[in-house]
């Protein structure tokens, strides 16, 4: 396992030029798969919610929920930089309410920062939250827990939308956020928001010029066999090798062949 990166040296990464990794994880095995296989960052996101829990949107998943899996995050990549995705209402209802509940994201489930979902709207929030000594990693473009009010899951970024998502970037760099979520966000776009802050960006579905990129677990791994987004790449079939392990055990147990002398004491 490497040694843990630090928020302090996200910049430092960037203006080397060096690409961040980033990925979803939700449990133990999980993550320390992820943490043995290099990847810099995790993200308990709340993508836990559709992933793991059997949602059809983040929207549903608890504080308690968030906590409880990063928790196991924690154990199963002790030396891994996770991120806590703050999930819905929990930190659109006050400037207490968000501080108490990122304050229980830190205390509780280990996690090393927070992330948001938002605009520069929330500039005022991440200050706040940095001045409290909660780092934060506001996610902007396509915002998930956005989904029931703008009608689906939408590109952002092109025409005049690009410079609404600059003045966001700027606002959250100023705002003393270690680094950005870009997510669906035109690669032109993206382009420019990178090249405009000096904390690093983190893309999904936003292009190859973002200084790092995050992607989902279960989408890198192969796990569904109904939906691929194209902002992702499938490296495995994991879904078809579980379903067929299992089949075959199934089928060992009926024909009366597992356990096996081997198997028995
Ligand atoms: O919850 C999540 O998985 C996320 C990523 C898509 C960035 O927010």
């Amino acid at each position: 396992m490497g040694k843990k990166i630090s928020v302090s040296s996200f910049a430092k990464r960037k203006a080397a030029g060096e690409k961040l990794v980033m990925i979803t994880a939700y449990d133990a095995p999980g993550a320390a798969a992820c943490a043995k296989a290099g990847i810099d960052m995790l993200l308990v996101g709340d993508s836990l919610a559709m992933t793991v829990l059997g949602y059809d949107n983040t929207l549903p998943a608890t504080m308690e929920e968030m906590i409880h899996h990063t928790k196991a995050v924690r154990r199963g990549a002790p030396e891994s930089f996770i991120v806590f995705d703050m999930p819905f209402m929990s930190y659109q209802v006050s400037m207490e309410q968000a501080l108490t509940n990122a304050g229980r994201a830190m205390k509780e489930s280990g996690a090393d920062a927070v992330k948001l979902e938002g605009g520069a709207e929330f500039a005022p929030l991440v200050r706040r939250l940095v001045s409290a000594g909660i780092p934060v990693m506001p996610h902007i473009g396509l915002l998930p827990q956005h989904i029931q009010a703008v009608g689906g899951y939408k590109v952002t970024g092109r025409g005049d939308d690009a410079e609404r998502l600059i003045a966001d970037a700027r606002a959250f760099e100023e705002a003393g956020a270690f680094a950005l979520v870009l997510e669906c966000i035109s690669q032109e776009a993206a382009r420019k928001i990178t090249e405009a802050v000096s904390i690093p960006t983190i893309g999904i579905g936003s292009g190859a010029d973002c200084s790092g990129q995050i992607q989902v677990f279960h989408d890198v791994i192969g796990m569904f066999d109904n939906f691929t987004p194209k902002h992702s790449r499938r490296y495995a079939e994991a879904g078809k090798i579980i379903t067929s392990a299992l089949a075959s055990y199934a089928q060992d147990v009926k024909a009366g062949v597992f356990p096996g002398p081997e198997n028995s004491f």
